[in-house]
Protein backbone atom coordinates (compact mmCIF):
# COMPACT_ATOMS: atom_id res chain seq x y z
CA UNK A 1 0.00 0.00 0.00
CA UNK A 2 2.80 2.44 1.23
CA UNK A 3 4.89 1.18 -2.04
CA UNK A 4 2.02 2.23 -4.32
CA UNK A 5 1.44 5.46 -3.24
CA UNK A 6 5.14 6.48 -3.36
CA UNK A 7 5.26 5.67 -7.14
CA UNK A 8 1.89 7.71 -7.42
CA UNK A 9 3.87 10.34 -5.93
CA UNK A 10 6.77 9.91 -6.88
CA UNK A 11 5.43 9.22 -10.77
CA UNK A 12 3.60 12.28 -10.60
CA UNK A 13 6.69 14.55 -9.49
CA UNK A 14 8.64 12.30 -12.49
CA UNK A 15 6.01 14.01 -15.01
CA UNK A 16 5.80 17.53 -13.75
CA UNK A 17 9.35 17.50 -12.40
CA UNK A 18 10.71 20.95 -12.76
CA UNK A 19 14.57 20.74 -14.20
CA UNK A 20 16.84 23.75 -14.13
CA UNK A 21 15.70 26.66 -15.82
CA UNK A 22 11.76 26.07 -15.45
CA UNK A 23 10.10 27.91 -13.33
CA UNK A 24 9.95 26.41 -9.39
CA UNK A 25 6.67 24.41 -8.24
CA UNK A 26 6.10 22.82 -5.24
CA UNK A 27 4.52 19.85 -6.68
CA UNK A 28 7.16 16.94 -5.91
CA UNK A 29 8.35 14.99 -3.10
CA UNK A 30 11.63 13.21 -3.23
CA UNK A 31 11.89 10.20 -1.48
CA UNK A 32 14.07 7.87 -3.60
CA UNK A 33 16.42 7.93 -6.64
CA UNK A 34 15.68 6.74 -9.66
CA UNK A 35 11.50 6.50 -9.56
CA UNK A 36 10.36 3.21 -8.44
CA UNK A 37 9.26 2.20 -11.79
CA UNK A 38 12.92 1.44 -12.78
CA UNK A 39 13.07 -0.70 -9.67
CA UNK A 40 13.44 -4.42 -10.70
CA UNK A 41 13.59 -7.95 -9.23
CA UNK A 42 17.58 -8.11 -10.73
CA UNK A 43 19.57 -7.01 -7.34
CA UNK A 44 16.86 -8.98 -4.61
CA UNK A 45 19.58 -11.44 -4.21
CA UNK A 46 22.58 -8.90 -3.67
CA UNK A 47 20.63 -8.36 -0.53
CA UNK A 48 19.29 -12.17 0.51
CA UNK A 49 22.43 -14.04 -1.12
CA UNK A 50 25.23 -10.64 -0.27
CA UNK A 51 28.44 -11.47 -2.49
CA UNK A 52 31.37 -14.02 -0.32
CA UNK A 53 34.08 -12.40 1.70
CA UNK A 54 37.94 -13.15 1.07
CA UNK A 55 39.89 -14.03 4.24
CA UNK A 56 43.74 -13.32 4.06
CA UNK A 57 45.59 -14.41 7.63
CA UNK A 58 48.84 -13.42 8.19
CA UNK A 59 51.96 -15.95 9.58
CA UNK A 60 54.70 -13.68 9.84
CA UNK A 61 57.66 -16.08 11.04
CA UNK A 62 60.15 -17.76 9.07
CA UNK A 63 63.32 -19.99 9.10
CA UNK A 64 65.42 -17.53 7.30
CA UNK A 65 65.32 -13.58 6.23
CA UNK A 66 65.80 -13.65 2.77
CA UNK A 67 67.89 -11.14 0.95
CA UNK A 68 65.18 -9.71 -1.09
CA UNK A 69 61.82 -10.06 1.09
CA UNK A 70 59.91 -6.95 2.04
CA UNK A 71 57.17 -8.68 4.12
CA UNK A 72 56.40 -8.48 7.72
CA UNK A 73 58.09 -11.31 8.68
CA UNK A 74 60.87 -12.48 11.82
CA UNK A 75 63.08 -15.61 12.14
CA UNK A 76 60.97 -18.19 14.68
CA UNK A 77 62.55 -18.63 17.97
CA UNK A 78 60.46 -21.14 19.85
CA UNK A 79 57.96 -23.05 19.22
CA UNK A 80 55.98 -20.82 22.05
CA UNK A 81 56.55 -17.77 20.50
CA UNK A 82 54.07 -19.33 17.29
CA UNK A 83 51.94 -20.79 19.84
CA UNK A 84 51.12 -17.39 21.40
CA UNK A 85 50.76 -15.67 17.65
CA UNK A 86 48.19 -18.28 16.95
CA UNK A 87 46.71 -17.39 20.55
CA UNK A 88 45.86 -13.96 19.58
CA UNK A 89 45.27 -14.56 16.15
CA UNK A 90 42.17 -17.14 17.00
CA UNK A 91 40.96 -14.65 19.29
CA UNK A 92 41.62 -11.72 16.87
CA UNK A 93 39.21 -13.69 14.45
CA UNK A 94 36.82 -14.41 17.04
CA UNK A 95 36.49 -10.29 17.95
CA UNK A 96 36.50 -9.10 14.72
CA UNK A 97 33.54 -11.92 13.19
CA UNK A 98 31.54 -10.64 16.35
CA UNK A 99 31.95 -6.83 15.74
CA UNK A 100 31.63 -6.84 11.99
CA UNK A 101 28.75 -9.40 11.90
CA UNK A 102 30.66 -11.63 9.65
CA UNK A 103 28.95 -15.14 11.28
CA UNK A 104 26.65 -15.32 8.05
CA UNK A 105 28.94 -13.93 5.31
CA UNK A 106 29.97 -16.39 2.91
CA UNK A 107 33.72 -17.04 2.73
CA UNK A 108 34.74 -17.21 -1.63
CA UNK A 109 38.55 -17.72 -0.36
CA UNK A 110 41.19 -17.97 2.16
CA UNK A 111 44.89 -17.02 2.17
CA UNK A 112 47.32 -17.61 4.61
CA UNK A 113 50.26 -15.78 3.55
CA UNK A 114 53.29 -14.86 5.54
CA UNK A 115 56.13 -15.38 6.31
CA UNK A 116 55.80 -18.97 6.47
CA UNK A 117 52.75 -20.75 7.05
CA UNK A 118 54.05 -24.02 6.49
CA UNK A 119 56.01 -24.02 9.72
CA UNK A 120 53.00 -23.94 11.64
CA UNK A 121 52.31 -27.32 13.46
CA UNK A 122 49.47 -29.74 12.67
CA UNK A 123 47.90 -28.84 15.98
CA UNK A 124 48.19 -24.99 15.22
CA UNK A 125 47.32 -25.47 12.03
CA UNK A 126 44.26 -26.98 13.27
CA UNK A 127 43.34 -24.31 15.63
CA UNK A 128 43.56 -21.86 13.00
CA UNK A 129 41.01 -24.12 10.70
CA UNK A 130 38.79 -24.52 13.67
CA UNK A 131 38.43 -21.10 14.63
CA UNK A 132 37.67 -20.23 10.88
CA UNK A 133 34.83 -22.57 10.94
CA UNK A 134 33.46 -21.29 14.23
CA UNK A 135 33.63 -17.65 13.06
CA UNK A 136 32.78 -17.95 10.05
CA UNK A 137 30.55 -19.39 6.69
CA UNK A 138 32.88 -22.05 5.60
CA UNK A 139 31.67 -24.16 2.48
CA UNK A 140 33.97 -25.70 0.62
CA UNK A 141 35.85 -21.77 -0.39
CA UNK A 142 38.83 -21.79 -2.40
CA UNK A 143 42.27 -22.17 0.53
CA UNK A 144 45.90 -21.13 -0.40
CA UNK A 145 48.09 -22.10 2.01
CA UNK A 146 52.15 -20.57 1.16
CA UNK A 147 54.82 -22.94 1.64
CA UNK A 148 58.71 -22.86 1.65
CA UNK A 149 60.37 -25.82 0.27
CA UNK A 150 62.71 -26.27 3.00
CA UNK A 151 60.05 -26.27 5.36
CA UNK A 152 57.44 -28.35 3.19
CA UNK A 153 56.89 -32.27 4.10
CA UNK A 154 54.18 -35.29 2.74
CA UNK A 155 52.50 -35.25 6.59
CA UNK A 156 51.58 -31.22 6.03
CA UNK A 157 50.19 -32.15 2.82
CA UNK A 158 47.93 -34.93 4.66
CA UNK A 159 46.80 -32.17 7.37
CA UNK A 160 46.66 -29.54 4.50
CA UNK A 161 43.66 -32.15 3.07
CA UNK A 162 42.03 -32.52 6.18
CA UNK A 163 41.89 -28.94 6.80
CA UNK A 164 40.27 -27.77 3.32
CA UNK A 165 42.62 -26.72 1.56
CA UNK A 166 43.01 -26.91 -2.09
CA UNK A 167 45.56 -24.89 -3.21
CA UNK A 168 49.46 -24.42 -1.98
CA UNK A 169 51.68 -21.62 -2.72
CA UNK A 170 54.91 -22.62 -3.45
CA UNK A 171 57.61 -19.84 -2.69
CA UNK A 172 60.41 -21.42 -5.10
CA UNK A 173 62.48 -17.81 -6.62
CA UNK A 174 64.91 -20.28 -8.52
CA UNK A 175 65.80 -23.31 -9.46
CA UNK A 176 69.25 -22.33 -9.52
CA UNK A 177 71.50 -22.81 -6.39
CA UNK A 178 73.89 -20.35 -6.79
CA UNK A 179 70.91 -18.03 -7.15
CA UNK A 180 69.02 -19.21 -3.92
CA UNK A 181 72.02 -18.91 -2.19
CA UNK A 182 73.03 -15.38 -3.09
CA UNK A 183 69.62 -14.86 -1.55
CA UNK A 184 70.14 -16.38 1.54
CA UNK A 185 67.80 -18.83 1.08
CA UNK A 186 68.13 -22.73 2.95
CA UNK A 187 67.00 -25.16 0.48
CA UNK A 188 68.22 -26.53 -2.83
CA UNK A 189 66.27 -25.81 -6.19
CA UNK A 190 66.22 -30.11 -6.13
CA UNK A 191 64.10 -29.66 -2.62
CA UNK A 192 61.66 -26.78 -4.71
CA UNK A 193 60.98 -29.48 -7.25
CA UNK A 194 60.71 -32.00 -5.08
CA UNK A 195 58.02 -30.00 -2.98
CA UNK A 196 56.03 -28.91 -5.84
CA UNK A 197 55.49 -32.39 -7.21
CA UNK A 198 54.83 -33.70 -4.12
CA UNK A 199 52.06 -31.17 -4.23
CA UNK A 200 50.93 -31.80 -7.46
CA UNK A 201 50.39 -35.82 -7.06
CA UNK A 202 48.00 -35.33 -4.33
CA UNK A 203 45.81 -33.34 -6.68
CA UNK A 204 46.51 -29.88 -5.28
CA UNK A 205 46.03 -26.81 -7.46
CA UNK A 206 49.51 -25.95 -7.26
CA UNK A 207 51.63 -22.58 -7.70
CA UNK A 208 55.32 -22.00 -8.00
CA UNK A 209 56.64 -18.09 -7.01
CA UNK A 210 59.33 -16.94 -9.12
CA UNK A 211 61.14 -13.86 -8.70
CA UNK A 212 62.36 -11.78 -11.99
CA UNK A 213 66.06 -9.80 -11.09
CA UNK A 214 67.22 -11.57 -8.55
CA UNK A 215 71.17 -11.45 -7.43
CA UNK A 216 73.54 -12.74 -9.61
CA UNK A 217 70.88 -13.40 -12.24
CA UNK A 218 72.03 -14.23 -15.86
CA UNK A 219 69.43 -15.19 -19.02
CA UNK A 220 71.22 -19.14 -18.49
CA UNK A 221 69.79 -19.25 -15.02
CA UNK A 222 66.81 -17.75 -15.61
CA UNK A 223 65.92 -19.68 -18.50
CA UNK A 224 66.92 -22.99 -16.31
CA UNK A 225 64.34 -21.87 -13.72
CA UNK A 226 61.50 -20.63 -16.57
CA UNK A 227 61.95 -23.87 -17.92
CA UNK A 228 61.53 -26.22 -14.52
CA UNK A 229 58.61 -24.36 -14.05
CA UNK A 230 56.86 -25.01 -17.15
CA UNK A 231 57.82 -28.57 -17.11
CA UNK A 232 56.54 -29.29 -13.42
CA UNK A 233 53.16 -28.48 -15.11
CA UNK A 234 51.53 -26.19 -11.95
CA UNK A 235 48.32 -25.16 -12.46
CA UNK A 236 49.81 -21.43 -11.93
CA UNK A 237 52.83 -20.03 -12.58
CA UNK A 238 53.50 -16.51 -10.74
CA UNK A 239 56.51 -14.32 -11.93
CA UNK A 240 56.78 -11.60 -9.81
CA UNK A 241 59.73 -8.66 -10.70
CA UNK A 242 62.00 -8.59 -7.69
CA UNK A 243 61.49 -4.90 -6.50
CA UNK A 244 64.32 -3.99 -4.29
CA UNK A 245 62.80 -2.91 -1.25
CA UNK A 246 64.70 -0.37 1.21
CA UNK A 247 63.67 -2.83 4.25
CA UNK A 248 65.78 -5.26 2.52
CA UNK A 249 69.37 -6.39 2.63
CA UNK A 250 69.67 -6.09 -1.51
CA UNK A 251 68.88 -2.49 -0.96
CA UNK A 252 71.56 -2.13 2.13
CA UNK A 253 73.82 -3.74 -0.08
CA UNK A 254 73.62 -2.77 -3.66
CA UNK A 255 72.25 1.06 -2.48
CA UNK A 256 73.71 1.86 1.25
CA UNK A 257 77.21 0.43 0.26
CA UNK A 258 77.63 0.06 -2.94
CA UNK A 259 78.66 -3.87 -2.79
CA UNK A 260 76.36 -5.86 -4.69
CA UNK A 261 74.97 -5.24 -8.51
CA UNK A 262 71.73 -6.63 -9.11
CA UNK A 263 70.83 -7.01 -12.83
CA UNK A 264 69.81 -3.46 -14.54
CA UNK A 265 66.54 -2.57 -15.38
CA UNK A 266 66.66 -3.41 -19.01
CA UNK A 267 68.07 -7.02 -17.89
CA UNK A 268 64.99 -7.47 -16.23
CA UNK A 269 62.88 -6.33 -18.43
CA UNK A 270 64.34 -9.28 -21.22
CA UNK A 271 64.22 -11.92 -18.01
CA UNK A 272 60.39 -11.03 -17.83
CA UNK A 273 59.74 -10.84 -21.97
CA UNK A 274 61.65 -13.95 -22.69
CA UNK A 275 59.27 -15.68 -19.19
CA UNK A 276 56.16 -14.20 -20.94
CA UNK A 277 57.02 -15.51 -24.34
CA UNK A 278 58.06 -19.46 -23.01
CA UNK A 279 55.17 -19.56 -20.97
CA UNK A 280 52.47 -18.38 -23.14
CA UNK A 281 54.38 -21.07 -25.73
CA UNK A 282 54.21 -23.79 -23.47
CA UNK A 283 50.55 -24.50 -22.81
CA UNK A 284 49.91 -20.92 -20.28
CA UNK A 285 47.37 -18.76 -20.78
CA UNK A 286 47.61 -15.09 -19.09
CA UNK A 287 45.32 -14.76 -16.38
CA UNK A 288 47.11 -11.54 -15.01
CA UNK A 289 50.33 -9.83 -16.02
CA UNK A 290 52.13 -11.59 -13.48
CA UNK A 291 50.08 -14.79 -13.33
CA UNK A 292 49.80 -17.96 -15.72
CA UNK A 293 47.50 -20.51 -15.53
CA UNK A 294 46.66 -23.95 -17.03
CA UNK A 295 43.66 -25.36 -17.92
CA UNK A 296 41.44 -22.55 -17.55
CA UNK A 297 42.32 -22.62 -13.63
CA UNK A 298 40.82 -19.24 -11.94
CA UNK A 299 42.27 -17.91 -8.63
CA UNK A 300 39.75 -16.65 -6.58
CA UNK A 301 41.52 -14.84 -3.49
CA UNK A 302 43.03 -12.25 -6.68
CA UNK A 303 40.30 -12.28 -8.63
CA UNK A 304 38.25 -10.77 -5.91
CA UNK A 305 41.10 -8.55 -3.54
CA UNK A 306 41.34 -7.12 -7.21
CA UNK A 307 37.60 -5.87 -7.68
CA UNK A 308 37.79 -4.63 -4.21
CA UNK A 309 35.34 -7.50 -2.90
CA UNK A 310 35.38 -7.20 1.59
CA UNK A 311 38.19 -8.72 2.09
CA UNK A 312 38.94 -9.35 5.99
CA UNK A 313 42.49 -9.07 6.87
CA UNK A 314 44.12 -10.91 9.73
CA UNK A 315 47.14 -10.83 11.72
CA UNK A 316 50.10 -8.84 12.28
CA UNK A 317 50.85 -6.22 9.27
CA UNK A 318 47.97 -7.77 7.26
CA UNK A 319 45.59 -5.43 4.99
CA UNK A 320 42.24 -5.81 3.44
CA UNK A 321 38.75 -3.80 2.66
CA UNK A 322 35.64 -3.34 4.24
CA UNK A 323 32.76 -1.76 2.39
CA UNK A 324 34.63 1.46 0.85
CA UNK A 325 37.66 1.39 3.71
CA UNK A 326 41.17 -0.02 3.32
CA UNK A 327 42.55 -0.54 6.60
CA UNK A 328 46.07 -2.31 7.77
CA UNK A 329 46.40 -3.84 11.04
CA UNK A 330 49.27 -2.93 13.44
CA UNK A 331 52.76 -4.35 11.86
CA UNK A 332 54.66 -4.60 15.36
CA UNK A 333 53.49 -7.84 16.94
CA UNK A 334 53.77 -6.78 20.62
CA UNK A 335 51.20 -3.87 19.66
CA UNK A 336 49.09 -6.15 17.83
CA UNK A 337 48.56 -8.30 20.58
CA UNK A 338 48.63 -5.78 23.30
CA UNK A 339 45.46 -4.42 20.87
CA UNK A 340 43.74 -8.03 21.20
CA UNK A 341 44.09 -8.70 24.54
CA UNK A 342 42.70 -5.47 25.23
CA UNK A 343 39.88 -6.76 23.28
CA UNK A 344 40.20 -3.86 20.60
CA UNK A 345 40.42 -4.55 16.47
CA UNK A 346 44.43 -4.58 15.92
CA UNK A 347 43.47 -2.15 13.03
CA UNK A 348 45.97 0.82 12.98
CA UNK A 349 45.60 2.88 9.67
CA UNK A 350 42.92 3.24 7.35
CA UNK A 351 41.55 4.90 4.17
CA UNK A 352 38.13 5.46 3.31
CA UNK A 353 38.05 5.28 -0.69
CA UNK A 354 35.63 8.41 -2.18
CA UNK A 355 33.18 7.01 -5.09
CA UNK A 356 36.21 8.37 -7.24
CA UNK A 357 39.05 6.46 -5.48
CA UNK A 358 37.17 3.23 -6.02
CA UNK A 359 36.76 3.60 -9.72
CA UNK A 360 41.01 4.13 -9.95
CA UNK A 361 41.51 1.56 -7.75
CA UNK A 362 39.60 -0.69 -9.91
CA UNK A 363 41.25 0.72 -13.39
CA UNK A 364 44.91 0.19 -11.11
CA UNK A 365 44.35 -3.36 -9.67
CA UNK A 366 41.71 -4.69 -12.57
CA UNK A 367 43.69 -3.81 -15.65
CA UNK A 368 46.09 -5.91 -15.20
CA UNK A 369 43.96 -9.05 -15.24
CA UNK A 370 43.19 -11.08 -18.15
CA UNK A 371 38.98 -11.55 -16.75
CA UNK A 372 38.52 -8.11 -16.52
CA UNK A 373 36.13 -6.45 -19.15
CA UNK A 374 35.58 -2.69 -19.67
CA UNK A 375 31.56 -3.47 -19.23
CA UNK A 376 32.54 -4.51 -15.85
CA UNK A 377 33.23 -0.69 -15.37
CA UNK A 378 30.37 0.67 -17.02
CA UNK A 379 27.77 -1.65 -14.78
CA UNK A 380 29.22 -0.88 -11.51
CA UNK A 381 30.00 3.40 -12.39
CA UNK A 382 27.59 3.83 -14.89
CA UNK A 383 30.26 5.18 -17.94
CA UNK A 384 32.38 3.81 -20.15
CA UNK A 385 35.84 4.85 -18.85
CA UNK A 386 37.59 4.20 -21.93
CA UNK A 387 35.83 7.57 -23.91
CA UNK A 388 36.89 9.47 -21.03
CA UNK A 389 41.03 8.89 -21.68
CA UNK A 390 40.40 8.45 -25.86
CA UNK A 391 43.79 10.69 -25.83
CA UNK A 392 45.82 7.77 -23.24
CA UNK A 393 44.57 4.76 -24.46
CA UNK A 394 45.60 5.94 -28.37
CA UNK A 395 48.96 6.77 -27.28
CA UNK A 396 49.51 3.12 -25.27
CA UNK A 397 47.60 1.54 -28.36
CA UNK A 398 49.91 3.37 -30.91
CA UNK A 399 52.89 1.81 -28.48
CA UNK A 400 51.93 -1.70 -28.27
CA UNK A 401 51.12 -2.07 -24.90
CA UNK A 402 47.55 -2.69 -25.28
CA UNK A 403 45.05 -3.50 -27.68
CA UNK A 404 41.04 -2.81 -28.10
CA UNK A 405 39.11 -6.44 -28.32
CA UNK A 406 35.89 -7.71 -27.18
CA UNK A 407 36.87 -7.24 -23.41
CA UNK A 408 37.67 -3.56 -23.75
CA UNK A 409 40.98 -2.84 -23.27
CA UNK A 410 43.45 -5.67 -23.52
CA UNK A 411 47.14 -6.57 -22.38
CA UNK A 412 49.27 -7.04 -25.62
CA UNK A 413 52.43 -9.23 -24.83
CA UNK A 414 54.49 -6.40 -24.21
CA UNK A 415 51.90 -4.70 -22.15
CA UNK A 416 51.72 -7.82 -19.72
CA UNK A 417 55.36 -7.41 -19.32
CA UNK A 418 54.41 -3.35 -18.14
CA UNK A 419 51.10 -4.50 -16.77
CA UNK A 420 51.75 -2.11 -13.40
CA UNK A 421 53.11 0.78 -15.66
CA UNK A 422 49.84 0.23 -18.50
CA UNK A 423 47.43 0.30 -15.28
CA UNK A 424 48.64 3.32 -13.67
CA UNK A 425 48.84 5.32 -17.29
CA UNK A 426 45.19 4.44 -17.53
CA UNK A 427 44.64 5.31 -13.63
CA UNK A 428 46.04 7.97 -13.41
CA UNK A 429 44.63 9.46 -17.15
CA UNK A 430 40.77 9.26 -15.41
CA UNK A 431 42.00 10.71 -12.71
CA UNK A 432 43.07 13.85 -14.29
CA UNK A 433 40.11 13.79 -15.94
CA UNK A 434 37.70 12.74 -12.99
CA UNK A 435 39.85 15.78 -11.00
CA UNK A 436 38.61 18.48 -13.48
CA UNK A 437 36.10 19.39 -11.33
CA UNK A 438 38.41 20.78 -9.48
CA UNK A 439 37.43 18.47 -6.30
CA UNK A 440 40.89 16.92 -6.23
CA UNK A 441 42.21 13.43 -5.43
CA UNK A 442 44.11 13.20 -2.07
CA UNK A 443 46.49 11.04 -3.48
C1 LIG B 1 56.03 -13.41 1.46
S1 LIG B 1 56.57 -14.70 0.50
C2 LIG B 1 56.03 -16.16 1.26
C3 LIG B 1 56.62 -17.40 0.63
C4 LIG B 1 57.48 -18.28 1.49
N1 LIG B 1 57.78 -17.72 2.74
C5 LIG B 1 58.78 -18.52 0.77
O1 LIG B 1 59.67 -17.73 0.89
O2 LIG B 1 58.93 -19.53 0.10
C6 LIG B 1 55.51 -14.60 -0.92
C7 LIG B 1 56.23 -14.22 -2.14
O3 LIG B 1 56.54 -12.85 -2.14
C8 LIG B 1 57.50 -12.63 -3.15
N2 LIG B 1 58.42 -11.56 -2.75
C9 LIG B 1 59.17 -11.50 -1.65
N3 LIG B 1 59.96 -10.38 -1.69
C10 LIG B 1 59.69 -9.75 -2.85
C11 LIG B 1 60.18 -8.56 -3.47
N4 LIG B 1 61.15 -7.82 -2.92
N5 LIG B 1 59.65 -8.19 -4.66
C12 LIG B 1 58.68 -8.94 -5.24
N6 LIG B 1 58.19 -10.07 -4.70
C13 LIG B 1 58.68 -10.48 -3.52
C14 LIG B 1 58.25 -13.96 -3.31
O4 LIG B 1 58.14 -14.43 -4.63
C15 LIG B 1 57.55 -14.90 -2.35
O5 LIG B 1 57.40 -16.20 -2.83
S1 LIG C 1 60.67 -14.91 1.12
FE1 LIG C 1 59.50 -16.21 2.48
S2 LIG C 1 61.03 -17.24 3.77
FE2 LIG C 1 62.04 -15.55 2.80
S3 LIG C 1 61.89 -13.92 4.32
FE3 LIG C 1 60.20 -13.66 2.88
S4 LIG C 1 58.55 -14.67 3.81
FE4 LIG C 1 60.38 -15.41 4.85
Amino acid sequence: MEETLQNLIVGQSEAKGSTFGTAPTRNEFYTNYPYFKYWKSDFNTHLTDPEGLIIYIHIPFCVQICDYCFYMREVLKSPKQMSEYIDTLCEEIKLVSNRFNLLHRKVDAIYIGGGTPSLLKEKQFFRIVDTLHKYHQIKDPEFTVEAEPGTFSFKKIEWYKQGGVTRISMGVQSFDDEIIRLSHRKHTGEMALKAVNMVKDVGFYSNIDLLSGLAGESMDTWRKSVDTAIQSGVSMLTIYRMINYSNTTFFDKSVRKDQLALPSDQQEVEFMTHAVQKVQNSGYDSWSSYMFVKDNYKHTYTEKSSRGHDHIAYGASSFGKFGNVVYQNSNIVKLYKEKVANGEVPISRSYALSAKDEMIREILLCTKLFSYTSDEFEVKYGFNYIDLIKDAVVKLEREDYIAIGERGIELTQKGTVFGDYVGMALASSLKNTLALDNISFTY
